[in-house]
């Protein structure tokens, strides 16, 4: 059977998943029930979920959790997580408790810059393009106002705009490079209307430019875009206690875990196959929140991990260090955020999210998220320098091996009673499963 279709955007909802059904399952009943099952019964809301795509066909499902009693820079918080991973939740949710009794999360925003590029092709001397771009500068933002005006009331704009030769890297090429605040929106759309107009006046305005040569006047615009690298919009979040402090339950010899934490965050800082798991560890947390507060997990994770490659290795986004008896673990993060537009005014769950999180800006919602992801980290290195993390890992994931065997409460009860004492793995719980059900 032919797997390709014309005009499959417009089949309806039913239709689009029968021909599926018919392409890829033999035209089986149970993949359209198992696909419809999911369908909202309240209609106008399925229709918004439907509208935020293409082709959908159905909704997916992830479970929203919360991790409650973290304290950031005094205020207390219950953050919204959105993650398929067992054992995340629980983690922030200790790792809050451990530092909420231990002076809790301190945060600091270093920097708020958004940045976007106009990419051209001019043929000509540099300094005249310079001189060019001088003169026509007040242009830029004349033009943007209609685009800007609104920003502006909120602080916000365009707040430079520089040319950069980068003729060394690829012949007569140059940059327009903007810098913008957009205050508590994400502001991708703003950036990119920016950056089309100011594209725009730049082509027109050098057709205008008596000091160019028909050649020099032929500016080719290749590409206006905004940048998921914002290195300028970072905030750091931190941690620090007297190392007797850090006794507890788990840790009964504090100075020897504070040094092989310490060490631990120096390896991922040196070593990159160590450094992306370890970063992978903090995403864990980030990317659950940036998801609950209805934000672009895919901009951040882009943006993060070119941060971490910064200086030209591929390094660990947490430090961690002793002096003078204190331990300190800090991160530093650049993230983009958004607290109003886009999907934060259109899904009922952001809504929720957003409201559990006391209406955050943009900067308090930077602020809870790089706060999410030193917890997560704080709580994998400190399984993986202590219990190693399996233990934890496997405790969590029980509830998935017993959904997969469609465990009873009765047996469900018997299995985790079984492994509080014992070493989870998964041959250990199917062989258990299969003993009470003979
Ligand atoms: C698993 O999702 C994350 C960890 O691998 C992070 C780490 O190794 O630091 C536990």
């Amino acid at each position: 059977m032919a797997n390709t279709i014309n005009g499959f955007s417009k089949l309806s909802k039913h239709d689009k998943i029968k021909w599926i059904s018919n392409t890829y399952f033999n035209n089986n009943q149970d993949v359209i029930e198992i696909i419809e099952q999911y369908w909202n019964s309240d209609q106008e809301l399925q229709k918004l979920h439907d509208e935020f795509i293409e082709n959908t066909i159905t909704n997916f499902y992830l479970p929203f959790g919360v991790a409650p009693n973290f304290k950031i820079n005094e205020k207390w918080y219950t953050i919204p997580m959105v993650i398929e991973e067992s054992s995340v939740v629980a983690a922030a949710a200790k790792a809050a408790k451990f530092w909420s009794e231990r002076g809790g999360f301190k945060t600091t925003i270093l920097g708020t810059e958004k940045i976007g590029q106009v990419h051209f092709i001019y043929k000509g001397h540099i300094d005249l393009l310079t001189q060019f771009i001088n003169t026509i500068q007040h242009k830029f933002y004349e033009d943007t106002a209609p685009i800007t005006q609104n920003m502006q009331k909120r602080g916000g704009g365009i707040k430079n705009i520089e040319l950069r030769d980068k003729t060394t890297d690829i012949e007569n090429y140059y940059q327009l490079h903007v810098t913008f605040e957009t205050k508590d929106s994400m502001g991708a759309n703003f950036i990119n209307s920016c950056l089309e107009q100011i594209a725009k006046t730049l082509k027109n305005e050098a057709m205008q430019y008596s000091n160019f040569s028909e050649k020099e006047k032929a500016i080719d615009v290749i590409m206006s875009i905004l940048s998921n690298y914002v290195p300028n919009c970072v905030v750091r979040a931190e941690v620090s206690c007297p190392i007797e402090d850090l006794k507890g339950k788990d840790i009964k010899d504090p100075q020897l875990f504070a040094e092989k934490f310490v060490q631990a965050v120096r390896i991922a800082e040196v070593e990159p196959y160590r450094a992306v798991t370890h970063n992978k560890g903090v995403m864990n947390g980030v990317d659950a929140v940036v998801l609950a507060t209805g934000n672009d997990f895919r901009a951040i994770e882009a943006g993060v991990h070119a941060y971490a490659s910064r200086n030209g290795r591929y390094s660990s986004l947490s430090h961690a260090s002793i002096e003078n008896g204190q331990f300190k673990f800090w991160i530093d993060l650049p993230l983009a955020l958004g607290t109003v537009g886009g999907l934060t005014s259109l899904h009922p769950m952001v809504k929720v999210a957003l409201t559990m999180l006391q209406n955050p800006s943009a900067t308090e919602l930077m602020q809870v998220i790089a706060v999410a992801g030193l917890a997560q980290n704080f709580a994998a290195v400190k399984s993986l320098t202590t219990t190693g993390i399996q233990q934890g890992h496997m405790k969590m994931h029980l509830m998935n091996i017993l959904n997969q065997f469609k465990a009873t409460d009765a047996e469900r009860a018997k299995v985790v009673a079984h492994f509080e004492k014992n070493v989870v793995s998964h041959s250990a719980v199917v062989e258990l499963l299969e003993s009470l059900r003979k």
